[in-house]
């Protein structure tokens, strides 16, 4: 099956592969489940998917390979085409002759429009958001609510009002004993996971600065054009991705896999202040929305340590999808899980599995929920997510910025109403006239 990788994610061999790890994993979480959790026989998990897109449908896969007993019980998208089209993948997929159907939807369980989410919600134990990133503040806060266990698509807000939400709903989760697990996928990747492990064990001495790169060839053109869209609000929600209000801009979307190793080197330390520059210099068209094309961010944490950090959607030029990490005893290569001296002496690398990082995300959460362990990645994903806005945030405005800014904005990118009508279409930011709000 088919994930949404598009240009800008983790290449296909991380999740394609289904390594010895991923089947490490999935056969602790059958041994705790043969452990007695099926005794009564009424364990099974209703799972439910917001978003029907490429990344959601390959969600609702991994999800139900996590468990054998899982059911996909409802499906949500504001586009009726998007559910329906997930629905018959994953039925070809999940539902075998001769055996029990592991997707059990209907008619009356594929759901679209704008509430479609608190139907999914209503119907499920366990809910994947995998949605356009606007949207994923109010739907998380509706799950945890409703007392559901939830898997998060990153980024998980396009504005500061929305990480500030997020961070409530998941200390609410937390609250509640929800698991609450992350789509910063690389967290669970193993050779990154054994790379900082080497990290933190002071292979490489203090930290000094990092740099990381997200330069590709840019991802999918827009889908539809205005005259096949019924509205304007249509039209952006369709091209999503070339809108601020809702992907928060490419270095969110995207280059936030990158800034969140950074993140995570820094012990989810916060940095002191972020500048840096951005503009639109190849993606220029009207049909491009509002969002740049590349970005130079520096952050400084209030040790000194700073992370420069660069992503670029221009094709035709070299790519790069890098980390780096130096420190006073050597340099690490994050991506190629090599560490060296500053004489260019081997350190360390990692022998290791590949593993399915996006498998094991998926057996991680469901062997939680299994072992009344609840997980909850709801602080680095929080604090991540505000990174990358930081950066958007001071390419847009050319000013340096402190962290206690950036997390009290009041800059809110929610639309006037929820409605099928006009939007207004945003303009592009103006380093030195656009203000920070
Ligand atoms: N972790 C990863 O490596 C990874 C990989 C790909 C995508 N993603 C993330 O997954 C999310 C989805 O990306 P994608 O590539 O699947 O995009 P996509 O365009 O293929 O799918 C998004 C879907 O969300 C639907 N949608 C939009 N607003 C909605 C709403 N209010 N309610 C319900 N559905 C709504 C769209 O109609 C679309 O079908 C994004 O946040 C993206 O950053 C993560």
């Amino acid at each position: 099956m088919q994930n949404t990788a598009t240009p800008s994610e983790p290449s296909r061999r991380d999740f394609l592969a289904a390594t010895a790890v991923g089947a490490a994993s999935l056969t602790a979480v059958s041994s705790s489940l043969h452990a007695g959790l099926f005794a009564s026989g009424s364990d099974l998990l209703k799972v439910g998917l917001i978003g029907c897109g490429g990344r959601g449908t390959g969600a609702a896969e991994q999800a139900l390979n996590a468990d054998p007993a899982t059911e996909l019980v409802a499906l949500g998208d504001i586009f009726e085409d998007a559910t329906q089209r997930a629905r018959r993948s994953l039925t070809r997929m999940f539902n075998k002759a001769g055996a029990s159907p592991r997707v059990t939807l209907s008619d009356d369980t594929c759901y679209s429009g704008f509430d479609n989410y608190l139907r999914v919600i209503e119907k499920s134990d366990v809910v994947l958001l995998a949605t356009t990133p606007h949207f994923r503040p109010q739907h998380l806060r509706a799950a945890v609510e409703a007392g559901k266990h939830v898997f998060c698509e990153k980024p998980v807000a396009v504005d500061a009002p929305g990480v500030r939400s997020v961070m409530e709903s998941s200390q609410m989760a937390q609250a509640k004993g929800l698991s609450l697990v992350s789509g910063l996928c690389w967290r669970y990747h193993p050779g990154k996971q054994a790379t900082f492990e080497q990290i933190k064990g002071g292979l490489i001495g203090e930290i000094v600065s990092m740099q990381c790169s997200y330069m590709t060839g840019g991802v999918w053109d827009p889908r539809r054009t205005r005259d096949k869209c019924s509205s304007e609000m249509e039209y952006q929600i369709r091209n999503w991705y070339y809108y601020t209000w809702l992907s928060g801009d490419f270095n969110v979307e995207q280059h936030i896999h990158s800034l969140d190793k950074m993140m995570w080197a820094m012990n989810d330390e916060v940095p002191a202040t972020i500048s840096g520059s951005g503009g639109r210099q190849v993606r220029t068209d009207d049909k491009y929305g509002n969002i740049y094309d590349h970005f130079d961010i520096v952050y400084t944490w209030p040790n000194g340590v700073k992370a420069f950090a660069r992503c670029r959607h221009w094709p035709n030029c070299e790519n790069e999808v890098e980390d780096y990490i130096i420190g006073t005893k050597g340099r690490v290569d994050v991506m190629s899980h090599k560490i060296e001296d500053h004489a260019g002496n081997l350190l360390w690398k990692y022998d290791g599995p590949d593993g399915d990082m996006y498998q094991i995300e998926h057996n991680e959460l469901f062997a939680s929920i299994r072992e009344g362990k609840p997980l909850n990645n709801g602080d680095y994903m929080c604090k991540s997510t505000m990174l990358a806005i930081a950066g958007r945030m001071a390419g847009y405005t050319g000013q340096r910025l402190t962290w206690d800014a950036v997390m009290n904005s009041k800059e809110d990118l929610t639309p006037q109403a929820y409605e099928w009508g006009d939007h207004p279409v945003p303009t592009v930011a103006i380093p030195g006239k656009t203000p920070f709000v």
